[in-house]
């Protein structure tokens, strides 16, 4: 004891340096590569930001014509990683499928296995962003007992993941830019936030100098987890609890009474507010609106729950706001996705955010591989005894 300093939580600790992304908790700030996320938001495309984090700067027309290109050439999955599905229960839960299928696309790419050299950790990078929306509708599909979708290169990235999605061999699917722009803007707001815990998992496990195949699926196991990606799934699963508008004041008192946590209100960084709930809460005005679903009694709950928090003492004095997995549960939900594939929308969207790290660190060739001690509180030395004597 005393040679390390004790962080459990790493709540004190900077694991690393890093270029990518900045935030400030108290101020609520979030940028990507130094740009404000709300103006990602409002104007930027999910292919653009993916570029941003993963080459630091935005590109220029040519440049995201040609990445454009690149990541359409790779959305195709091999046909023997389909066989992978057959394998798992048609129950299983579609992260369980996530963490096995992409960790089987480290068997698949023997032609980039280099991670020393840039242009094969480009290609890895690449073939994740195209893939991963590719295996997660297959996922969905599988679930559902339905054919998988091939991709379409007629569409653009966000279209083509709800073309896979949503369409069947009897019916296309057409896209409509109101749903398209706010699945979009989903991905654009999750696509980083620096160092938390399924990321510092890639760095972990990258650190050794693993397939990144493998240490993005170390990622998703991370963010499996209802502390951390789970919280938009809660957010619906609570909604479904509460039932009615009418039980949402009680609910209400539940909660000030510490027996229920208001999920998706609240952010361990975030205290005045989370940039990317103000985003989110105008793409949910907009889609209700566009579907006509203002009027849906699971809508009106959110909504009567949400006035009610702002208003409320015990809200405004805990500094609690609403946090964006609030919005993006109920939006998620309007476009038709399942709740169990909303922790899977997350983790496609940070696929890039997890190449990039992983990439930046792989660049540093000052790197040593990550490896945290311990203040060891067992038993002292002792000497073994035969069994007969114990
Ligand atoms: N509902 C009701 N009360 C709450 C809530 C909530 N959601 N969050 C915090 N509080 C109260 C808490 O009871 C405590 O009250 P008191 O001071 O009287 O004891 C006070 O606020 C401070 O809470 P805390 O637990 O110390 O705060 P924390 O920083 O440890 O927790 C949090 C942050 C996000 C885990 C928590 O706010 C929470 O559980 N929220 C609901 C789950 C959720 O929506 N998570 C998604 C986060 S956004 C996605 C991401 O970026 O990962």
């Amino acid at each position: 004891a005393g040679l390390f300093t004790f962080d459990p939580g790493f709540m004190a600790t900077a694991s690393c340096e890093s270029k990518i992304t900045f935030i400030d908790g108290e101020a609520g700030l979030l940028y990507y590569r130094g740009y404000p996320i709300e103006q990602l938001a409002a104007h930027s495309d999910f292919l653009e930001v993916c570029y941003l984090l993963l080459n630091g700067d935005l590109p220029n027309a040519e440049q995201k014509s040609e990445f454009v290109d690149k990541v359409r050439q790779h959305t195709m999955v091999h046909d023997q990683l389909a066989r992978f599905f057959s394998g798992f229960r048609r129950d299983a839960h579609p992260m369980a499928v996530m963490v096995g299928v992409v960790g089987a696309l480290s068997a698949f790419y023997h032609d980039s296995l280099d991670i020393t050299n840039p242009e094969h950790r480009e290609i890895s990078a690449l073939r994740l962003i195209s893939k991963v929306p590719t295996i997660a509708a297959m996922a969905y599909k599988y679930n559902i007992g339905e054919p998988f979708m091939y991709p379409k290169n007629k569409f653009s990235y966000v279209e083509n993941f709800m073309h896979m999605m949503f369409a069947t061999p009897c019916e296309d699917y057409v896209p409509n830019p109101v749903l398209v722009r706010a699945l979009e803007r989903i991905f654009i707001l999750h696509a980083d936030h620096e160092q938390n815990a399924s990321t510092s998992t890639v760095r972990l496990a990258g650190s050794s100098g693993a397939s990144p195949f493998a240490c993005v699926s170390s990622g998703i196991a991370a963010l499996w987890g209802p502390a951390h990606g789970g919280a938009n799934e809660a957010v619906l699963k609570m909604l479904e609890e509460i039932g009615d508008v009418s039980r949402v004041a009680d609910f209400m008192k539940g909660v000030k009474e510490k027996k229920y946590r208001l999920m998706g209100f609240g952010h361990r960084v975030y205290r005045n507010m989370d940039p990317r709930a103000a985003v989110m809460r105008e793409t949910c005005y907009e889609v209700l609106k566009e579907l006509n679903l203002a009027d849906d009694p699971m809508f009106k709950m959110a909504l009567e729950l949400e006035q009610i928090a702002l208003r409320d003492p015990y809200f405004i004095e805990r500094k609690l706001y609403p946090n964006v997995d609030f919005y993006s549960g109920i939006v998620l939900r309007a476009l038709g996705i399942p709740t169990n594939m909303f922790t899977v929308i997350f983790a496609l969207a940070r696929t890039i955010g997890w190449i990039s790290q992983w990439s930046e660190m792989i660049a540093d060739t000052e790197r040593r591989i990550g490896r945290p001690r311990q203040l060891y509180q067992g038993a002292t030395k002792r000497d073994f005894m035969p069994v007969t004597e114990r």
